[in-house]
Order: C-alpha cells, then structure tokens, then sequence
C-alpha cells in the first residue's frame, strides 16, 4: 500500500493521532542517553521511548523492577537535550505510580519539569485507571502499556505470549477501550498474538504500537540495542536485528588492543 508521508517538524501526541488517521505507520525505538538518541532522531525516528528497558539494557538488572525515577529522570534529560523533531515518551518506573494516583502525578510531574520529556507512560489498564486520569487532568500526556508489561514479571513468571485465552484478550479489549476513553494518546501492545493486536487497533482511535504484536497495528517499536545487535543473549522471534554491533564493535575493540599491544597505535601521524 502506497501511503502519503506528510512532514512533521516536530512529532506530538496529535501527530501520532494523525498518522493513524492518513494509514502512516509509526516508528518508534528507546533511547536513553544523548549520543544514541541524536543518531535515533537524526534518522527520523517518530518516538523515542526513554524505557525503563534502561533497567537491563544500561544498568545490567535482570528486570526492569529496580530502575529508580531519579535514574529514569537523568536517562530522559540526556535524551531531551538531542532532540530536535522526536516526541519523547519516559516510562514511570515500578513503585512509583502503583500505590496510589496522587504519587503517580507527583512522579509524572517531576519526570515533565525535571527533564523535559513530552509524555509518558504507564503499564497497566483498569487497576491504574484512576492514576492515569490524575495525570491526563494535570495536561500530562500519557501512554498505555498493555500485554506483557514487564514490571509485572513475578506475577506473570514468564516472558511468555499474553492474552492467548479468551479471558485475558477480552479485558485487554476493554483496557484498550478504557484507555482511549480516559484520553491516553496511544497504546503500546507486547507480546500478544497477531490476530488480537489488530482487533484492538482496529477498535479505537488511538495508535496502538507493537512489540510482538505482528503487524497490523499503527506502529512499531524496539529496543534499540536489540535491534542493532548490541545484545546477543536475548532472542525473541519478534526481534530483527539490523546490524550485527556485538560482533563488530568486538572485532574493533580486539583489533584496538592488539595494536596497542603491538605499538601499532597510534601511528606516526597520530601523533604531536
Ligand atoms: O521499556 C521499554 O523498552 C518498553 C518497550 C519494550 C515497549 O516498554
């Protein structure tokens, strides 16, 4: 299908809502310090997800529990200050909107005013209802987060497919529709099948971006250090990777000591 691209200056939450509308899909990839994330909005990325994946990807933990809001406000500035056409979305990380919705808006509040980010973004649907509608009144834009939602990973006890049996499906159906309904600007969709990811786009009127959602949604994201092959250990089905890095920066680093090593760097003109 031939799609008609209109040019954004600058993407917002109304652009992605009008991308939806024109049949253009979004593209969408985490960022989470500055050098990576003038690269991402360089080439023309619509959204950059400052994921609390910062949890594994940059800290090492082996889940995203552990992230703390400073350390996700210190990702988010980094990645703010590249930015020149993006629209930067921040994670609230684990235990800091769960509890109670005034905590929740007091977190989202210092992720808006102590980085500078644009929206951002929550897992959960109705058990978080009442902290997404705080946020959504204080004019913060927010973004829901359905499926495998990885803060919840010792509930779940796997990072297995979510919502296979009818009843899971049905209430991420109504989640979807709830969230549209409070007035979130789109939905992010993991690991769920193909069949029902397009039921629900097709259902509301905000975007639905996937992961593991096949690809009749409104957009797609990624990690951006799975999708260009820093990480090697994790390799999910839904993972493309565009580049082999692990494999390249590694010969790099090796070719580095060697000449090290061997006083082959630097060279004469390397030199003063
Ligand atoms: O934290 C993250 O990177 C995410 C994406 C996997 C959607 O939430």
């Amino acid at each position: 299908m031939s799609v008609s691209k209109r040019e954004y200056k600058r993407v917002t939450t109304k652009s992605l809502v009008d991308m939806k509308g024109q049949g253009e899909k979004i593209s969408m990839l985490t960022a989470y310090d500055y050098t990576m994330a003038k690269i991402v909005d360089g080439a023309g990325i619509d959204v950059i997800l400052v994921g609390d994946s910062a949890s594994n990807v940059m800290a090492g933990h082996e889940t995203t529990l552990p992230i703390t809001l400073d350390q996700m406000i210190y990702h988010a500035s980094s990645v703010v200050k590249a930015i020149e056409r993006s629209l930067v979305v921040v994670d609230l990380p684990f235990g800091t909107y769960q509890s109670d919705p005034k905590e929740a808006l007091r977190s989202a509040i210092r992720i808006m005013k102590e980085s500078g980010a644009h929206a951002v973004k929550l897992e959960g649907g109705k058990e978080i209802k009442e902290s997404i509608k705080r946020i959504l009144n204080a004019g913060i834009p927010v973004m829901g987060h359905l499926g495998l939602t990885p803060q919840s990973i010792y509930k779940f006890g796997t990072y297995t497919v979510r919502a296979k049996e009818e009843k899971e499906a049905e209430q991420l159906k109504e989640d979807a529709k709830m969230l549209e309904r409070i007035g979130c600007f789109g939905v992010v969709l993991e690991k769920i099948p193909a069949s029902l990811a397009r039921e629900v786009a097709e259902s509301v009127s905000i975007p639905i971006i996937g992961i593991g959602a096949g690809k009749h949604v409104d957009g797609q994201v990624l990690v951006l250090h799975d999708m260009l092959g820093m990480t090697h250990e994790f390799n999910p089905r839904f993972l493309r990777r565009y580049l082999n890095l692990y494999e390249d920066m590694t010969k790099a680093i090796s070719t580095y000591v060697s000449d090290v090593k061997a006083i082959k760097f630097p060279s004469d003109k390397e030199q003063y």
